[in-house]
């Protein structure tokens, strides 16, 4: 394997990288005062609010709210993985990608993906000298156009047609084991990973073939093989005829997700073009991230079953995050013993669009979930569904959807919708259930928590985010040990800032990329800092600091007051106190 890439020379890349360049070479750019504007890539709109800043390094969709860095830009827009970004940006700049522990010479993706169209259109032959296979395809349902359309192909019996054909030099059979094509054995030698199967091509959002879902035509197991994890393929990520949707449709109103391949053909053959399918992994908000950026309508098409409830559920745990007003969400059961697949072919298309509208809306089926689990008819079961509900709805952002949610759950409790929420948001239990409320160190630490204010700690992420060189001589230390949402990632922002004195806001989003709160620090690096004439960054960044440092006194004076109520201090605690005092 090649090695690491070692992070400052990412941070060096993305502080030489220009943004406008690489976003201009791919889509028109016109000047705006000190950004960029045009017309978002990733959704369909007519008005430009897509923007990028040179200045941040950084661009950002005031429409999708896509953003990200140049690397992101790659990612997205290339469908390039995190590495081939790199790579790519670095040979565009003329430098060569260093590696932490090993020289392995970068790879050549352009002729991987070339292999890989190859081996799929040699499939796609194949199937038509294949008797046997034909008549698989069409027995599911499956009709000449639309085998042509998804690529559908055949790949033969025997343990090296691939390999034979494909793998003439030592450089051939390196590619093909690059792209899971091929498996070696332990004696050195190799044989072919797609053998006596229906093969099903993977692309990705430029139609490139990125991987292989293979399904055997008789009773064997495993029933679908797909391609390893490589270079081009990366399951949790990829849905499967998005491709083709986007080719079919020019506006994407909605979409649908099944679990199987088998189902995302058989709806577009049956003129259900908008359906894509999850790669026999659960819904990832990658996944979700990707359709909602397509559309406002994404339906979850799920078999009746348990193991369908259950898929169903984990997606509403991944969509929560995400919903908001204009979006919606609806969950279509089929009836037992029925996919999509086989529900289309018994029932037509008429029918499944009509199961489709009456799926159930997300807030549906997230308070139809939780009363099955309680025993709605007693205090305590009322009392415990909202106990149930407050982790979840506490990760649906504050609007008008999380309210009418809210709302809705109160009504099937029983209580106003005021006393739900805030019982949500203290995240205690209704209280109802007779549990006694002790107080503990840990429960006063978790009430200071709460009470703060997190704008401050906002603003000063914001501020560092944006100007960076303004965190350059501020003293960290004053923070003490302050425990507020975002305190440590302040903190932590602002040792960059200082080790790393040229480090951009792009520079800074790298850091963070492969961290959950990289998303947020997204979000505040679009925020457009006000800049008057006495706009001082560096004087404003300090007074949060000082601000939060009191903050932090009174949180650990009142921490310390209330452990002497119910317990008692040491003799450093007290002495501690009297200081703070
Ligand atoms: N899957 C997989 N590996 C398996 C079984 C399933 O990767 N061994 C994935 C495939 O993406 C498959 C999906 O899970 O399409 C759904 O599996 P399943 O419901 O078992 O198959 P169907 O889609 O119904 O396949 P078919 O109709 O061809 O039997
Ligand atoms: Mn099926």
């Amino acid at each position: 394997m090649a090695g690491l890439i070692p992070q400052d020379f990412i941070d060096d890349l993305i502080a030489r990288a220009d943004i406008v360049e690489v976003v201009g070479r791919r889509v028109p750019l016109k000047k705006a005062g000190r950004e960029f504007k045009a017309c978002c890539p990733f959704h369909g709109e007519k008005t430009p609010s897509f923007t990028v800043s040179p200045g941040k390094g950084f661009y950002h969709c005031f429409g999708c709210g896509a953003h990200g860095t140049a690397i992101g830009f790659l990612m997205e827009f290339d469908h390039m993985s995190f590495v081939e970004a790199i790579e790519s940006l670095a040979s565009s700049m003329g430098v060569e990608v260093p590696r932490n522990e090993s020289d392995q010479p970068a790879r050549h993706y352009d002729e991987l993906f070339s292999l890989m169209d190859s081996v799929a259109r040699h499939w796609q032959s194949c199937l038509k000298d294949a008797p046997a296979a034909v008549e698989y395809v069409k027995n599911r349902g499956i009709d000449g156009p639309t085998a042509k359309r998804f690529g559908i192909g055949y790949a033969p019996e025997g343990w090296s047609n691939v390999l034979d054909k494909f793998g003439k030099s030592d450089e051939a059979i390196e590619k093909l084991l690059a792209t899971g094509l091929i498996i070696r054995k332990d004696n050195g030698k190799h044989y072919d990973r797609f053998r006596d199967r229906i093969m099903f091509p993977i692309r990705d959002a430029r139609g490139r073939t990125i991987g292989f879902g293979g399904r055997v035509t008789g009773d064997d197991e495993p029933k679908y093989l797909n391609s390893p994890e490589t270079v081009l393929f990366h399951k949790g990520r990829e849905l499967y005829g998005l491709y083709e949707a986007r080719q079919a449709l020019r506006n994407i109103e909605r979409l649908v997700v099944v679990e199987g391949y088998m189902d995302a053909v058989a709806l577009a053959r049956h003129g259900i073009d908008f359906s894509v399918a999850t790669l026999g992994t659960a819904t990832t908000s990658e996944h979700l991230n990707r359709l909602f950026r397509l559309t406002e309508n994404v339906y979850f098409a799920f078999d009746g079953d348990r193991a369908g409830k259950k898929a169903a559920w984990r997606a509403l745990e991944n969509a929560l995050p995400q919903v908001r007003e204009g979006r919606q969400i609806r969950f279509v059961f089929l009836p037992d013993g029925h996919d999509p697949d086989s529900y289309v072919n018994e029932h037509g298309a008429d029918t499944f669009i009509k199961i489709m509208d009456e799926g159930l809306a997300l807030s549906e089926f997230l308070i139809e979930e939780l009363t099955s689990q309680v025993d709605m008819k007693t205090v305590d079961g009322r009392a415990r569904l909202a106990e149930l509900a407050a982790p979840l709805i506490n990760t649906i952002p504050a609007g008008i959807y999380r309210e009418l949610l809210v709302e809705s759950l109160a009504e099937a409790v029983g209580l106003t919708a005021a006393k739900l929420d805030g019982l949500l948001k203290d995240g205690s239990s209704a209280g109802e259930t007779g549990r006694k409320r002790r107080p503990s160190a840990v429960r006063i630490r978790q009430q200071t928590l709460v009470a703060g204010s997190p704008s401050v700690v906002r603003r000063a992420i914001t501020l560092v985010l944006n100007h960076p060189e303004a965190g350059q001589d501020l003293d960290v230390g004053k923070l003490g040990d302050l425990k507020r949402p975002g305190v440590d990632l302040l903190a932590a922002l602002i040792e960059i800032v200082q080790a790393e004195p040229n480090i951009t806001t792009a520079g800074l989003l790298e850091r963070w990329r492969h961290d959950d709160q990289g998303r947020h620090l997204g979000k505040l690096a679009a925020m457009d800092v006000p800049s008057d004439e006495d706009f001082d960054p560096a004087a404003e960044l300090a007074d949060c600091l000082t601000q939060l440092a009191t903050a932090g006194r009174k949180d650990r004076i009142s921490f310390l007051i209330e452990k002497q109520r119910v317990n008692s201090l040491t003799d450093d605690e007290l002495s501690e106190l009297r200081q703070l005092n």
